[in-house]
């Protein structure tokens, strides 16, 4: 989860390469450095924190004259996995005698067996990281052909990787290499760059070429040479990006999550786009890639995820069940991958994954896979590693999703996932009439969320209620029980309030022993069969002293709640979504009163790529 850019071309490498650790930093934020080439000379600054931190340190070590001058560096933005956040531990890291600079974001599984060989030989390694073991063997395989020694080195790690290196003695030449890291490169007029995430190249290209797993790429200003481990040579072919720079940009909000929150209506318009037919009352899904027939032989669909992802794996669970009639269940991807899962070739799985790049969700791809089902993947980022290594599935479409709460993906997620569920139904028993009227729900999708965002400012109200707390509860039943563990992450991971989401019948079974007087319990409460049940528990919360906020439909009958959160009346499943809504907003507000950075927390990274 760190961030990686790299450039090699005619203009000053380090206003690039600042730029391009920003739209970064939301990868990884511990610290920060970079690695130029200056003449016949490598020259290096790191800093612990973010990547202003090591702006500022740029402008105090060099003039504005020397920092014209480099037109090759890399650059690193550290979530840090081994060694803590601190100068020395910060990349780039170093071949002995400073002559190859390495940055890298994966984790060297073997580092420790190779230190100790290092240090065998003479080597005194200077950080805590695995990287530096990976820089030193470069170094010690470098016979003046820098890919060479970099193929040498490779051929001795076990773990994941996504590097950018640089020799003082090949100016102008970087070699990239990836294997379970993203890595990018951008083609430009004249110039090069290496990144972890497009939206680090998109200000200077469209233009991109995806390596894959063992790709390992010889990168200068005009010409881009890919060969695998063994040297053989590769053809990728140069893609175009699917978004504009404007994209990664705040747009006049405060924060980017504020921004994909109400990006919401437009995600969701670009997630159902074309994929909706009301006449048939059904979904037209071209990515799922699989015969009418096929998809009637699924027995049984596995949904794996992590963290915001499993959530809406958990809505597909029910919505599985109830339109199509199939045994569905969502895992933890972490969990599915090391139990030997039972999963067989008449099975469906659906990886769920924004950034497409989540490890153990990948890890759980391949092990599916390895058992023989039938695999999708349901990804945001196109052309990310567990989409390409699918090869099927249903993209969201939902946009750049920049900061690391995840909202946008999250209720593009559901509705792809409703659709998925829609499409099976209907090749089921799900009736034409039942069908056409879901559909015609899902495609009120943005109507429904904007009318949740235009009541921003009654939810920021209610969030002022929370912001002292510091413990909360969500509770859920059915489909909103996901809503409940995601609105209760959303208010962890940005506010810091010690939130829990749990099945509303689950809380008088030991955790009501938590309620204390004021403390916030939300319900969602919204129109369907089991709201009286959720109503039921409310109460019972209520009367031991706890603020009650419940997510309702509106023109139904608050009396008794502390505060209501409103949304419009809509099929129990679709109002999944416009309850997330309510909820995210509510989180942000909470956050945002509490001062919290919102975009970057403490402690987290925006994609998960390492075990
Ligand atoms: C959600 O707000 C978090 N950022 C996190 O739980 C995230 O959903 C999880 O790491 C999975 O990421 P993915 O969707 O990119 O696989």
């Amino acid at each position: 989860m760190c961030g990686i850019i790299g450039y090699v071309g005619g203009a000053p490498a380090i206003p690039v390469l600042l730029a391009g650790l920003k739209r970064l930093e939301y990868r990884g934020y511990d610290s920060a450095g970079l690695a130029l080439q200056a003449g016949d000379r490598l020259v290096a600054l790191k800093s612990v924190g973010k990547v202003a931190g090591l702006a500022e340190k740029t402008r105090q070590t060099w003039t504005p004259e020397e920092q014209q001058g480099p037109r090759v560096g890399i650059a690193h933005t550290r979530w840090a996995t081994h060694g803590a956040p601190t100068e020395p531990n910060a990349h780039p890291h170093f071949a002995a005698g400073g002559g190859i600079a390495l940055v890298h974001n994966g984790i060297i599984e073997n580092y420790r067996a190779l230190r100790a060989r290092l240090e065998a030989k003479g080597h005194v390694f200077v950080s805590e990281t695995d990287t530096e073991a990976l820089a030193r063997l470069i170094g010690e395989a470098y016979q003046g052909d820098l890919r060479a020694a970099v193929l040498a080195a490779l051929r001795q790690v076990d773990g994941a990787y996504g590097i950018a290196v640089l020799s003082r003695d090949e100016p102008g030449v970087i070699i990239a290499a990836r294997k379970g890291s993203p890595l990018v490169i951008g083609v430009g007029e004249g110039e090069c760059l290496v990144a972890s995430d497009p939206a680090a190249i998109i200000a200077h290209t469209r233009r991109v070429i995806y390596l894959d797993d063992g790709d390992v790429a010889r990168v200068t200003a005009d010409h881009v040479d890919i060969v695998d481990l063994d040297a053989a040579r590769i053809d990728r072919s140069v893609g175009e990006l699917g978004f504009a720079a404007d994209a990664v940009e705040k747009g006049g909000y405060e924060h980017f999550m504020l921004k994909e929150i109400h990006e919401q209506p437009e995600a969701l318009r670009n997630a159902l786009r074309g994929r909706l037919d009301p006449r048939q009352g059904t979904a037209i899904l071209a990515g799922m890639g699989t015969s009418p027939r096929d998809l009637a032989e699924i027995r049984r669909i596995v949904l794996l995820g992590c963290g915001t992802s499993l959530h809406a794996g958990q809505v597909g669970e029910h919505a599985f069940g109830e339109l199509a009639g199939i045994s569905a269940s969502a895992q933890q991807a972490a969990e599915f991958r090391y139990r030997n899962p039972l999963v067989d070739p008449d099975d469906l799985v659906v990886a769920i994954s924004q950034s497409g790049e989540t490890a153990d969700t990948l890890a759980a791809v391949r092990e599916a896979r390895e058992k023989g089902a039938l695999v999708l993947g349901l990804v945001n980022v196109v052309g990310s590693t567990i989409a390409r290594e699918t090869g099927r599935g249903v993209y969201l479409h939902a946009g750049p999703e920049i900061s690391v709460a995840s909202t946008k993906a999250f209720t593009c997620q559901v509705a792809v996932l409703l659709l998925m569920a829609l499409r099976l139904g209907r090749g089921r028993r799900l009736s034409r009439e039942r069908g056409a009227a879901l559909a015609v729900e899902l495609a009120r999708l943005p109507e429904l969320v904007g009318a949740v965002l235009a009541r921003e400012a009654e939810i920021a109200a209610v969030a002022e209620r929370f912001a002292d707390q510091e413990h909360a509860f969500y509770l859920g039943r059915g489909p909103m029980q996901a809503v409940a563990l995601e609105g209760a992450l959303k208010l962890k991971e940005i506010s810091y309030v010690h939130a829990e989401g749990y099945h509303a019948a689950e809380l008088k079974h030991g955790p009501i022993a938590l309620l204390t007087p004021g403390t916030p319990v939300v319900v969602l409460a919204n129109r369907s069969p089991i709201r009286d049940k959720v109503l039921g528990n409310a109460e019972e919360c209520r009367a031991r002293g706890a603020c009650v906020i419940a997510v309702m439909t509106e023109g139904d009958d608050a009396a008794g709640i502390d505060a209501v959160l409103r949304i419009p009346d809509c099929d129990p499943l679709v109002a999944t979504i416009p309850a997330a809504v309510a909820l995210q907003l509510l989180a942000y507000h909470v956050a945002r009163r509490r001062g919290c950075p919102i975009d970057q927390p403490r402690n987290l990274a925006k994609s998960v790529t390492v075990e």
